[in-house]
């Protein structure tokens, strides 16, 4: 199937449910469709721009787009290998990441428990490294399907490969960005209980619960329920900014000042991760409002539409805040989400 909307909305493309419009939206569910999507005379005219959009729940549409959006809507969930410990699925690029997370907890397989209620595809997944609670969407990945958009044959990348990072891939970055399409993944699923429970109040809120999958799955839905906006309610596309690394030293001179300052380990040696949330709320932006966006009361690291916004609402309120932390902290936060 192949579908090509001229002049298409995309409100419904993006968890802002901001009202913006591409002028090319080209949507497929195989990989020969998208064969076709790439040979259509209307795509090429605008090949030097062209965006691969999964559900749209982390980017913000700035304006119209003067482009292609390209959607993928491959499916299906398929068993590809099985051993004593685990198992490789792979997945298709347009299955809802949350519906393969219960897919896995229903098979008794574990691994991608802590990644639930995550909004969005998994082929955005896996170009994002989307991430929670101590797990990464790359501790799954075997590989990744994606067509050479050059030569229009698929390939198979291994995890190694894809440079995985803190919400980082190649498939971010130039020349990859263009040359990949997405089609699908293979995850590997483990069969024994190992169960990451060290982040933030995971342990205390399974607290008289049996450790099982059913059970972590519904605790982490809580807790991201009782602190990220439904975007069905309030347009947001979750962490607006990335947690900043930062050296230590700074880090020590900053915990003398805000004893309570909290941060997390990184890999990169003398580094350390600081929560952005935190650091906007001590700058005193918690709730504020500016046009139709405001900063979400109960997580500061999410900026929300209250209705109206204006994509500009968004952006404004963005620089605000982004500027606003550096002058308190002298510390440069950046958009996790996309602007397009
Ligand atoms: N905090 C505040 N005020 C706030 C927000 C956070 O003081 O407004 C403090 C919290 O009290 C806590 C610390 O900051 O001590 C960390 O907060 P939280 O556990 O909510 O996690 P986060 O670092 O703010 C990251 C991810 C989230 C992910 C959570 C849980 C990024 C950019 N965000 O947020 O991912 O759900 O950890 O693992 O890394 C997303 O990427 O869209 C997303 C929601």
């Amino acid at each position: 199937m192949v579908t090509i909307t001229l002049n298409a909305s995309l409100k419904e493309y993006n968890t802002f449910g901001l009202s913006a419009k591409a002028a090319v939206l080209a949507e497929y569910d195989n990989v020969e469709a998208l064969k076709l999507v790439l040979g259509n005379e209307l795509v090429q005219q605008h090949k030097d721009n062209i965006w691969c959009l999964g559900k749209g729940s982390n980017i913000l549409f700035s304006g119209d787009f003067n482009g292609v959006i390209l959607h993928g809507k491959i499916k299906g969930i398929e068993f590809i290998e099985d051993t004593e410990e685990k198992t490789l699925v792979k997945v298709g690029a347009g299955e809802t990441w949350d519906d393969v997370v219960e897919w896995a907890v229903q098979h008794n397989l574990y691994g991608a428990e802590n990644l639930s209620a995550i909004p969005g595809e998994v082929g955005a997944a896996a170009v994002q490294n989307i991430g929670a609670y101590g797990s990464e969407f790359c501790d799954l990945v075997v590989s990744v399907e994606a067509l050479n958009t050059k030569t229009l044959e698929i390939e198979n990348i291994p995890c190694a490969n894809c440079q995985y990072g803190y919400r980082e891939s190649i498939f971010k970055h130039q020349p990859f960005k263009s040359l990949y399409i997405v089609t699908s993944v293979v995850i590997e699923l483990k069969k024994n209980a190992e169960f990451k429970l060290e982040y933030g109040n995971v342990k205390t809120a399974l607290e008289g619960k049996e450790l099982n999958l059913r059970n972590v799955r519904e605790t982490i839905v809580s807790i991201r329920n009782n602190k990220l906006p439904d975007w069905k309610v309030s347009g947001n596309a979750g962490s607006f900014f990335k947690n900043p690394v930062i050296p230590i030293e700074k880090f020590e001179k900053l915990k003398n000042i805000y004893p309570t300052i909290p941060s997390y380990a990184v890999k990169q040696e003398g580094m350390v991760k600081v929560p952005a949330g935190w650091l906007i709320e001590q700058s005193g932006l918690k709730g504020f409002k500016h046009g139709g966006a405001q900063v979400y009361e109960k997580q500061c690291l999410v900026l929300i539409n209250t209705g109206n916004a204006l994509p500009s609402d968004i952006v404004e309120l963005s620089n605000i805040v982004i500027a606003k932390v550096k002058e308190q902290f002298d510390i440069e936060i950046s958009p996790e989400v996309n602007i397009l």
